[in-house]
């Protein structure tokens, strides 16, 4: 079969690249990919946003199944407007997506099917939510309700904080995100993440992943979209995820279907863990970047019948294949990332890397020019490993990223010390 997949970073390289090892994949085009991805698809320049543009892409590469990474596309209504078109495509529709797309959304699905997650009060107005603001103490966590390229969310340590964070909401900092604010309790424990595919009813996990969002090792500095990350998360042992499923997962999956907007696709639960009790902090409906990168790595081929079960509503028939493995996956950056940087610079020794299905290095941010791969991004390049333990898989991640040479890149040193 031909297949499409939008998107252009390290978690679309990392879908490419597993897809490719099913013998169903004939073709594989990507829009708009890049450097890496050019490498092992066809990469298609169109913009991902324009359901039209993609729509006209399916039909002259006799696309029979899209498969969609970002959220971007997936706000935009993107997948409704294939599947209008009769076209197989895996993604949520753009209702169902309001739980990546509204903060506020998803905490009221919480409320009705009881899920446990933050104690929060939502608003629409500057002087409201300064008011309720002034009868909470500190830390609270200020969250702008829409998309917001993961700059939304401030965990303030005071009231003051708190008090400037709804200011910019409301004065636009946000564009149309900040229209409304949820203000939340600070929930203290271990941050995990579970990834499961739905198809409206059916829910399968996929695994379990830990990534480093802050830019310094340690865990310190500012936020990223994420530094590094490993599979599987040992804090969500096989108790902790049991009850994941049955108080948060099941229930949000069953209260979509109530309200005449099943999920199908993949439901990423960012989860706070603490005495063995998970809360969600939120939802995306998409794969996580970097999170995607060690899935793929462990789930290998099989992912391509796992997502087209999940996108033809036959879930139920799909077992996975699990090797007791373990994946990392380091992130090469731009210096002065997550502020400003420069694209352009030279990446050289990548020819030299192995690249089999213990080892690959995915690419997020990348051009080629001049027969050389450049820089293109923040996040550039990804060093993904697999072993038997977690040990061995930073091991190796860590000798073979000493073969990349690119002065104008820095990566943290410590990916994966919380479960080490
Ligand atoms: P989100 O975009 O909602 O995942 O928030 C980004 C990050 O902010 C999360 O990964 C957490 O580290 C932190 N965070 C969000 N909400 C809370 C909360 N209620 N309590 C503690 N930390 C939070
Ligand atoms: N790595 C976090 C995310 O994809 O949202």
């Amino acid at each position: 079969m031909n297949i499409l997949i939008l998107g252009s970073g390290g978690r679309e390289h990392s879908l490419a690249w597993a897809i490719k090892q099913n013998p169903k994949c004939d073709n594989i085009y990507v829009a708009p990919g890049n450097a890496g991805i050019a490498e092992i698809a066809r990469c298609i320049s169109i913009d991902i946003l324009n359901p039209e543009k993609v729509l006209q892409t399916v039909k002259k590469y006799s696309i029979d199944f899209v498969i969609i990474g970002p959220e971007a596309p997936l706000a935009a209504g993107v997948g409704d407007y294939l599947r209008k078109e009769r076209i197989l495509t895996f993604g949520p529709s753009k209702a169902s997506a309001q739980l990546e797309t509204s903060k506020k959304f998803t905490k009221e699905i919480c409320d009705a099917c009881g899920a446990p997650t933050a104690n929060y009060a939502a608003f629409d107005s500057l002087e409201s939510a300064t008011a309720y603001i002034k009868t909470q103490g500190a830390p609270l966590v200020v969250k702008a309700d829409g998309l917001a390229a993961g700059k939304g969310v401030i965990v303030a340590t005071d009231i003051e904080m708190a008090l400037s964070a709804v200011d910019e909401i409301f004065d636009g900092s946000f564009g149309d995100a900040g229209a409304s604010v949820v203000i939340e309790e600070f929930m203290e424990g271990e941050e995990a993440s579970l990834f499961v595919l739905v198809d409206g009813e059916t829910v399968l996990p996929i695994g379990t992943a830990q990534d480093h969002k802050r830019v310094g090792e340690g865990d310190t500095g500012l936020n990223t979209g994420g530094m590094g990350a490993y599979s599987p998360a040992p804090i969500l042992s096989e108790a902790v995820l049991n009850k994941t499923m049955d108080r948060i997962i099941r229930p949000t999956v069953r209260e979509m279907v109530n309200r005449g907007m099943p999920f199908t696709g993949v439901l990423y639960a960012g989860l706070m863990i603490k005495d063995s009790n998970p809360r969600l902090v939120e939802y995306n409906v998409r794969f996580g970047d970097p999170e995607c990168q060690v899935l793929m790595m462990r789930l290998g081929g099989q992912i391509l019948d796992a997502l087209l079960s999940t996108a033809k509503g036959e879930l139920i028939d799909v077992k996975l294949n699990w090797a007791d493995d373990h994946a990392i996956t380091v992130v090469m950056a731009s210096d002065g990332y997550p502020g400003s940087y420069t694209n352009g610079s030279q990446i050289n020794g990548l020819a030299d890397l192995p690249s089999n299905s213990n080892f690959m290095c995915f690419h997020a941010g990348t051009a080629k020019e001049d027969g050389n791969i450049i820089s293109n991004g923040g996040r550039v390049l990804n060093i993904t490993a697999r072993s038997e333990t977690l040990f061995e898989a930073q091991k190796n991640a860590y000798e073979i990223i000493e073969i990349i040479d690119w002065p104008e890149g820095f990566y943290r040193k410590d990916i994966g010390w919380r479960a080490l």
